[in-house]
């Protein structure tokens, strides 16, 4: 159990990637504030924790709203007295080629993936300063180290987020606190049932493993960062992409 008595907050755990963190993390000992914008997904997954004995609460937060991010931050505070780590982990994509990318394409994605890291990361740090440990994890993508074809307003978004977390690295360790960004490859998740079967096995193709990831390896990768067992490690963004290079 090496999260016992932890608090920690994830964005995004209605689905996918944040659904596995949440059940990794509530396994290994910590309570965990299920964020989401969707509702129904964030009932379900409460539930299922629920159901096995777990400790969560779950809100329904936009993370572009700086009002709505910091009364959640608050409402953990309340409940729980601490906040030990937020996984910033919401994120989507709206892939286009950058000659024809329109205005709300980019704004959407800088929305979701840069402002809201920005947003909770702020409101998780106050709370982390005060009590003088903590550390923030997020979600970024191998896409921010490589680039992808498609995904400019992607890439830019997910290279910033590695940037945030190397300055919150250097800003924030005075105060007991690391930033660490997390950078998956090809996971499967509901995103790749909508790729076609022959695209999907040329993808595959390019991992060294030959193979897609899974939520669950991914997952085992943040509750370490969570953990005691990783109290060095900071300011990096680690690859969990079986090796790929895009
Ligand atoms: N799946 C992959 O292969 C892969 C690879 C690299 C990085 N990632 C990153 O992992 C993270 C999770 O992705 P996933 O594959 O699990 O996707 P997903 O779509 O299954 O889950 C993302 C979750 O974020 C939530 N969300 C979207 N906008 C939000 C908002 N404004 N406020 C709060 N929640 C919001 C969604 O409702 C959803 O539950 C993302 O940051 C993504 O960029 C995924």
């Amino acid at each position: 159990m090496r999260l016992k008595e932890k608090v920690c907050v994830v964005t995004g755990a209605a689905a996918g990637i944040g659904k596995a963190i949440a059940i990794k993390m509530t396994s290994e000992g910590a309570k965990v504030a299920l964020c989401d914008v969707d509702e129904t997904g964030l009932r379900e997954t409460a539930a299922e924790l629920r159901e096995l004995g777990r400790e969560v609460e779950f809100f329904k937060v936009d993370v572009r709203r700086r009002a709505e991010v910091e009364s959640m931050i608050a409402a953990v505070v309340a409940a729980w007295g601490r906040v030990d780590c937020l996984v910033a982990n919401a994120g989507i994509i709206q892939d286009c080629q950058f000659p024809s990318m329109t205005d709300e394409q980019w704004d959407r994605v800088i929305g979701v993936n840069l402002t809201g890291v920005f947003l909770c990361g702020q409101a998780a740090a106050k709370v982390m300063i005060a009590q003088k440990s903590g550390c923030i994890l997020v979600t970024s993508s191998v896409v921010g180290l490589y680039g992808n074809f498609g995904q400019t307003n992607y890439a830019a978004t997910k290279a910033g987020v590695i940037g945030m977390v190397k300055t919150w690295s250097k800003e924030l360790g005075r105060h007991g606190i690391r930033a660490v960004a997390v950078c998956p490859g090809l996971i499967e998740t509901a995103i790749l049932s909508t790729i076609p079967e022959k695209v999907l096995e040329a993808m595959k193709e390019k991992v060294p493993l030959r193979r897609a990831g899974t939520v669950e390896e991914v997952a085992n990768v943040f509750a370490f960062l969570a953990s005691d067992e990783a109290s060095y490690v900071s300011g990096v963004a680690i690859e969990v992409a079986g090796g790929l290079l895009i």
